[in-house]
């Protein structure tokens, strides 16, 4: 079947490359010079006006938007697009002084004051409506200006704050999730413990170091209300641009795992998905696991709306000033970096930032034009060969690809496990443990969706569950039909524990009714310290063939088998013998039951294993070496397969009889392909 996306606006079917820049902080004498930059290094889209709203308004009331329209001319007249930004992520100071109400207020109850940025109120209606008539402005401006490609609204939006207003728009969250019925909220959050009933709506704060801080429910529901209050702004800002400029998608730039914001459910109101990526390449003791992180969250953002393709909205040139070692990426590595964001679905590669700021916290942060301000550094040679690659992808855009297995990363479930008492608190590391489940498919070139717990699980074959300690309404019924209908489903340790309130299941673990299709019981659970181990020993003739031993660590679920057949036990300790790995069949599926942290030796050889008998879709019949990985992107017909080689070192790869041409260099390959250390290809068939 053949399937492609649209591109992300049909006005501009090729690959955005491009940055954050910033004109507002620039002589016009230096605009020219950008556009002449800009075309040689094969740039054609700058987001703009990110910061600039006291540029925009200097005096309340009082616009400007003379400089603006001479910048959107200049890109258009340059053959370039803007990505044109609504600034409410940073506002003028004559605003917080006339209305103080704007000022975030943090947990302690202290206002802040005017400076850095987000740090505005989520609920002031003051605020809500400054923004809105900034947007306005903005959208009746440039509607039909040949520029405006996409609104970038606001930046990287993040916080909370902890006003009257926020308290009093809490409240009223709650009185609709509990229909006004205190005693549901009590129960919900069990209230009693410690006598923390509550007797009056009036009575309920959010969360304060200095008040309540252990009521795990009140702790979830205020992080849901601050989350929904931010995609409440966020619909506030973007009414006037849906009612003027209906056809300008609209997105707003994500922070990759950053825990505060429910993605996949913001990603519900963007018309495209974008997220900012900053890894610090070349500081670990492996390039490559640091790429299979990033190739990770990529496809996160990918499969958020489904495998609609994304935008690689901000990354770095070079190197990214405030990460503790902001070290150069090395030669290579730039376009090597900027290709895997498109292997996984990216339709653009974008930077922060276009010119090096002269002055304040980002002049020391990579820029494709530096300090130096011209075209001849390693930098700018780097980036121009970006464009020049991304000007051979055009039948790249808008593909994608269907994989078979789907592992879950849940920010909800992330928040209480983070939240609880429970598992020690310095190895929990969720995120850590579901990207550790990824590693065997990234090695092996199988290509993943990552889903939150509200998603449709139907299509695929395999769904990977690790430390799915909350079961939210729906998903344990979800499992169950996934494997009744002949899916196969890995869960772990630590899993259907507590519903969407954090209240545990009673009648043995994992609940929701997991515990039969798992075949399991779950007694009990032991965490061991971060030097201690034990080993998972597969037992002779087990059905996946795995031989073992393995190294188990961190957190063992002392399980019972309860129709499940057991493959492996634990070597040690006085659960020595007991069941470690399961297998139940239920339905036309099987459930995996994982009952400790294991090595990656056992990640390898359990999920290899399964990946040979499900037959599991990947991008390239070929072994691949130890840091090269191969992601597929397809529209039902043609093929594009990255092959991508995160070792400092060269490596090839044996393609077999199959032929194929490297778009990077036009070449027909065939056999073998040779890869330079950080080298790529990009193979279409
Ligand atoms: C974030 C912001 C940008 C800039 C970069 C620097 O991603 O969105 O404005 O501060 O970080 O890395
Ligand atoms: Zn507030």
């Amino acid at each position: 079947m053949k399937t492609r996306y649209s591109p992300i606006n049909p006005r501009f079917p090729h690959f955005l490359h491009g940055g954050d820049y910033n004109p507002d902080q620039w002589p016009e004498e230096v605009w020219a010079e950008d556009m002449r930059l800009m075309k040689l290094a094969n740039c054609n889209a700058m987001s703009v006006g990110i910061f600039a709203w006291t540029k925009l308004e200097p005096e309340e009331g009082k616009y400007d938007f003379g400089w603006l329209d001479r910048v959107m001319d200049l890109l258009a007249a340059n053959g370039a697009y803007a990505v044109l930004a609504t600034p409410s992520g940073a506002r003028p100071a004559w605003m917080s002084k006339k209305y103080p109400e704007v000022l975030r207020v943090r947990p302690e109850r202290l206002r802040n004051l005017h400076g850095v940025r987000h740090n505005h109120c989520l609920t002031s209606p003051v605020y809500r409506e400054k923004v809105s008539q900034i947007n306005t402005r903005l959208a009746e401006r440039y509607k039909d200006h040949p520029a405006l490609l996409v609104w970038h609204i606001s930046n990287e939006y993040n916080g909370e704050c902890h006003c009257d207003l926020c308290q009093a728009a809490f409240r009223e969250w709650l009185k609709k999730k509990y229909e006004n019925d205190l005693d549901r909220l009590n129960h919900a959050w069990w209230a009693a413990f410690w006598s923390h009933t509550y007797t009056d709506w009036e009575q309920i704060e959010s969360p304060s170091p200095v008040g309540e801080f252990l009521l795990h429910g009140l702790n979830l529901d205020w992080k849901r209300f601050c989350n929904d209050q931010t995609f409440s702004f966020f619909l506030n800002e973007i009414a006037p641009l849906k009612r003027l400029t209906p056809d300008v998608p609209v997105t707003t730039n994500f922070m990759g795992l950053f825990p505060g914001l429910n993605y996949p459910k913001f990603a519900e109101y963007v018309d495209v998905v974008s997220w900012d990526s900053y890894p610090v390449w070349h500081t670990t003791s492996s390039d490559w696991r640091l790429g299979a992180q990033v190739g990770f969250i990529h496809d996160q953002n990918r499969s958020m709306k489904g495998g609609k393709p994304f935008m690689l909205m901000e990354s770095t040139p070079s190197n990214t000033n405030w990460q503790p070692i902001p070290k150069l990426k090395r030669p290579g590595m730039h376009l090597l970096s900027s290709l895997q964001a498109v292997a996984h679905g990216a339709d653009t590669v974008q930077y922060f930032q276009w010119r090096k700021s002269r002055g304040s916290s980002e002049k020391f942060h990579g820029a494709v034009v530096d300090h130096v301000g011209h075209e001849h550094t390693r930098v700018f040679r780097d980036v121009a060969e970006v464009g020049a690659a991304l000007q051979k992808l055009d039948g790249v855009i808008g593909t994608s690809v269907r994989p078979d297995v789907a592992i879950y990363l849940d920010w909800e479930n992330r928040w209480a496990i983070d939240d609880m008492k429970g598992l020690g608190n310095d190895r929990r590391n969720y995120p850590e443990t579901v990207i550790a489940h990824y590693l065997p498919f990234w090695k092996r070139g199988i290509p993943v969706d990552v889903i939150a717990e509200e998603a449709e699980i139907g299509g695929y074959k395999l769904v990977v569950a690790p430390m799915l300690y909350m079961l939210k309404p729906g998903v344990a019924e979800r499992l169950r039909a996934f494997v009744a209908q002949g899916g196969t489903l890995v869960m772990t340790y630590w899993s259907g524990i507590v519903d969407e309130n954090d209240l545990c299941f009673l009648g043995g673990w994992p609940g929701g009714g997991l515990r039969e299709v798992l075949g399991i019981w779950d007694e009990e659970t032991d965490t061991i310290t971060a030097a201690e181990r034990n080993s998972v020993a597969a037992l002779p003739g087990n059905e996946l063939g795995l031989s073992g031993p393995y190294e188990a660590r961190d957190y063992f679920a002392l399980i019972h088998a309860e129709g499940a057949r057991v493959l492996a036990t634990f070597g040690s300790d006085f659960y020595a013998g007991r069941p470690a790995l399961t297998v139940n069949d239920f339905g036309r599926g099987k459930a995996f039951y994982v009952a400790s942290r294991n090595d990656e030796k056992f990640m390898d050889d359990f999920f290899g294993a399964l990946a040979g008998r499900l037959g599991l879709l990947r991008a390239l019949n070929a072994d691949l070496p130890d840091g090269v990985t191969a992601q597929l992107r397809t529209d039902g017909e043609k093929q594009y397969v990255f092959v991508m080689n995160f070792n400092p070192a060269p490596a090839a790869v044996d393609l077999g009889g199959a032929s194929w041409r490297n778009l990077l260099n036009g070449a027909e390959v065939q056999g073998r392909l040779e890869l330079q250390g950080y080298g790529a290809a990009v193979l279409e068939r």
